[in-house]
């Protein structure tokens, strides 16, 4: 694990973003609970995508299906005969592995060998380094692109038929090994279905054999015709919804990266067809502005458009966030044409149309989809958040530069000393201030150790009440960021906290939608 990477992990645990999943009986494998700022930051991004999803668009509406749901939905969605990983266990280790992650690894590494020359070079060259040229004729870096070029095209055609002797062969002419035993001893690779499977029913030999979804989107395609209907939706509209999801990763690494539980918020734009590339490039310029609203910088995202599709989709992309173990997925768009609603319609008997009056026509509406886990936008923001910061006077602080209005904690009250009526006074600056906030009173030790504990959960102010606001009812507000500190009335205090409001993120969110080409 890459250092940052631990110290994300362990600071999630210290401060109580993430605890493992029945910590005390040593956890269980990719299973993970929040604890009490984790909830809260959780609670503020779900919120954020809600407002920004349903309140601000008046044709989405939301959805709360339930996680059980027919046996026959599996079938028509094709996920009981196409959710599969292929698998591949390494004999000496016992490790076993994602087939198509280990061919994907050999990619990067081959390109990551182009960059490296690229770097070298630069280096070398310094000022008079003409990048792009080089890139074009160094035989090296042409060698190590068109190796990876060419191991793309053959895995994309192997993954296209499912021909898993293909992905054997790939990994064993690559020369790939195992991390751990480091030895290429492999066996066959296999297909493995990803759904967790349960039973409904008081006697379980008896019971209706159900799966845990493992996306919350069937709960809106099973659902279209009565949203449709009771909430009178025209074409082009939205279906919204948050909600778990449960998936049996072979591999599950990386902490809340890749979960076997997770949160899916997960929104289904039904449109008429022939229209949904247009759509599905609004959309993707939606989200996209969407992650950027936030406030990390822009590198840290890029759009991944996909070689292999899904069975269900006609054009796919990725938004992939900057983690500390590389670009990975955090997003994905998908134009899902009307495959869903379609197999609903055939497996079920009922009619899944929608008359369309602008142009006197019937038809299965066509989907454009935007899917992103909860939980992976917690740890990527957490990750780009967390910061170790050398300081002015020789010291050093952690501090969890989250946007401002995504931190569990709003504000921070310290009365100076435990004595002189200052913590009374504090206490009702908090009265006066804890309906609109989230507010940690806090009278334990140093002023500078306090401004730590808030600076390491992302506390974006702290107020401080001394003497001299007994008699000027002013207090001093300390900036995060900055560390900058002001005197203010008690009485500007709601507007110095502002930002803290989720509000301020959705003005950034639309100010970036209104100047966008959609
Ligand atoms: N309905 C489409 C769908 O589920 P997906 O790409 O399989 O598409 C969507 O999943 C998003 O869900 C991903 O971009 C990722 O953020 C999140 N996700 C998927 N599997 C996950 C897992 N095992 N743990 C955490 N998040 C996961």
């Amino acid at each position: 694990m890459d250092d940052h990477f631990k110290k994300v992990v362990a600071h999630c645990k210290e401060y109580g973003f993430v605890f493992r999943s029945s910590d005390i009986y040593d956890g269980l494998g990719a299973v993970y609970d929040y604890g009490p700022y984790g909830t809260s930051l959780k609670n503020k991004l779900r919120a954020y995508w809600w407002k920004c999803m349903v309140q601000l668009n008046e044709e989405v509406v939301g959805l709360d299906s339930a996680i059980f749901m027919h046996p026959e939905v599996w079938k028509a969605s094709g996920h009981v005969d196409a959710f599969n990983d292929p698998l591949i266990d390494n004999k000496d280790s016992k490790k076993r592995y994602r087939a198509d992650v280990l061919i994907e690894e050999q990619i990067e590494k081959l390109l990551g060998k182009a960059d490296k020359e690229v770097a070298k070079a630069a280096k070398k060259f310094a000022e008079g380094f003409d990048e792009a040229l080089f890139r074009e004729t160094n035989p090296r870096v042409l060698k190590y692109n068109e190796a990876a070029e060419g191991l793309r095209e053959r895995y994309a055609a192997a993954a296209e038929k499912n021909d898993l002797t293909e992905l054997y062969n790939i990994i064993v002419e690559q020369g790939i090994k195992c991390p751990v035993s480091g030895s290429g001893n492999w066996t066959d690779v296999r297909q493995f279905n990803l759904m967790f499977g349960t039973r409904l029913g008081s006697v379980s030999d008896e019971g209706l054999e159900l799966y845990l979804r493992p996306e919350t989107a069937q709960g809106i395609f099973v659902n279209y015709l009565n949203v449709q209907k009771t909430a009178r939706m025209r074409i082009p509209f939205g279906i919204a919804q948050t909600g778990k999801a449960f998936r049996n990763e072979i591999v599950a690494r990386q902490f809340i990266f890749r979960m076997r539980e997770f949160e899916q918020m997960e929104m289904q734009y039904f449109v008429r067809p022939g229209t949904e590339m247009e759509w599905y490039a609004h959309w993707k310029e939606a989200r996209l502005n969407w992650h950027l609203s936030l406030g990390l910088d822009e590198t840290n995202y890029r759009f991944h458009d996909h070689d292999k599709l899904a069975h269900y989709a006609n054009a796919a992309a990725d938004i992939e966030f900057k983690f500390p173990f590389g670009f990975k997925e955090l997003e994905g768009i998908h134009s899902r044409t009307d495959f869903d609603l379609k197999r609903h319609g055939e497996f079920s008997g009922k009619k899944i149309t929608y008359f369309d009056p602008e142009i006197d026509e019937h038809y299965t509406p066509y989907v454009v989809e935007t899917s992103i886990g909860l939980d992976r936008l917690f740890l990527g923001l957490l990750s780009a958040c967390l910061q170790d910061e050398q300081l002015e006077d020789g010291s050093s602080r952690t501090v969890l530069r989250l946007p401002k209005a995504m931190a569990p904690i709003q504000v921070a009250i310290l009365p100076l000393l435990k004595k002189d009526g200052l913590p009374e006074k504090a206490r009702s600056i908090q009265k006066e201030l804890s309906s609109r906030f989230e507010i940690q009173y806090d009278d334990k030790d140093a002023i500078g150790r306090r401004y730590r504990r808030q600076d390491a959960i992302g506390t974006p102010y702290c107020i401080t009440v001394d003497h001299q606001t007994l008699e000027d009812d002013a207090v001093t507000i300390r900036d995060r960021d900055s560390m900058e500190q002001q005197r203010i009335p008690v009485s500007q205090l709601g507007a110095a906290l502002a930002d803290t409001d989720l509000l301020f993120l959705v003005e950034k969110y639309n100010e970036r939608l209104s100047k966008s080409k959609f």
